[in-house]
């Protein structure tokens, strides 16, 4: 049974007998756009240099939803945030992130190779990120090529705990990844913190592998070539949120929009805001 099934049925039956039920029962009109989490993609990724605070930053004030952050770990055991297993392409330096000290990844610079206004941006911590952006928008966490780092699931998951951030109020943390073991793992050290599973892989969307995904994850995310109505029916009807990356034109944006998601994780957060 779906992880959020209980809790689902409850708030269900409780909208249904309630004013407020009917509004949330209508149907949205002809051309009206759902609401979808807007998330950007290792931050204003379009904009200013990826997983570093200059593109979180630029991200909330571009009125993001969420950021979403690669996680990786350290020679000597610090969580870092940059997207490849190697520094080679958004630093200064050479070399595998896991081969490095925190002391070396953190003297590279991780800004200039997007425009030189960005010179001196530094790898972040995971752990700083959390203190800096909680609370003030959401954060999806990818636990990147874990299989890297034994072990790094409990690191994260206490990183979360030692900030109150493991509880069910705190629903604006999603953890995901393409290691689906390890996000089973994740769920079991972190109950309460939604999950969600990465894939591009259209062997991943058959109605077997989605009951089997819903049995730990709360969201279903691929990428946008394989997504179809009928595809996010399915996820939801197994009581799961669907998002869908990466989203670099206005083009992709609006498939998306149309398909119903309930996330668009993009390089261009201005592509996804309503506003605009
Ligand atoms: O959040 C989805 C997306 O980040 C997955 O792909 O390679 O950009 O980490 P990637
Ligand atoms: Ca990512």
């Amino acid at each position: 049974m779906n992880k959020k099934f209980l809790l689902g049925t409850g708030l269900a039956f409780t909208l249904l007998f309630s004013p407020f039920g009917q509004a949330f029962a209508s149907e949205p009109t002809v051309g009206e756009r759902k609401q979808v989490d807007n998330i950007a993609h290792r931050g204003a990724t379009a904009y200013a240099p990826e997983n570093t605070i200059a593109g979180f930053d630029l991200a909330v004030d571009m009125k993001a939803d969420y950021i979403e952050i690669d996680v990786q770990r350290s020679k000597d055991g610090e969580l870092v945030l940059i997207h490849d297993t190697t520094v080679n392409r958004t630093t200064d330096g050479t070399g595998k992130v896991g081969d490095l000290t925190f002391e070396q990844l953190r003297s590279l610079d991780a800004g200039s190779w997007k425009g030189e206004q960005f010179t001196g941006e530094q790898i972040p911590t995971f752990e700083e990120i959390l203190d800096r952006y909680h609370g003030k928008v959401g954060i999806l966490i990818e636990l990147k090529a874990p299989e890297l780092y034994p072990g790094i699931e409990e690191q994260v998951a206490e990183a979360l705990k030692e900030r109150n951030l493991d509880k069910p109020q705190n629903e604006k943390i999603i953890i995901q990844s393409f290691n689906f073991e390890s996000m089973k793992k994740t769920n079991e050290l972190l109950p309460k913190v939604p999950i969600g599973v990465l894939t591009s892989n259209r062997a991943h969307t058959t109605p077997e592998a989605l009951q089997e995904f819903s049995t730990y994850a709360d969201w279903f995310n691929p990428s946008y070539g394989i997504v179809t109505k009928d595809l996010v029916n399915q996820v939801h009807s197994l009581g799961m949120q669907i998002g869908s990356w990466t989203v670099r034109s206005q083009e992709a944006a609006d498939f998306l929009f149309e398909m119903g998601v309930d996330a668009i994780i993009s390089d261009y957060p201005d592509y996804v805001d309503p506003r605009n």
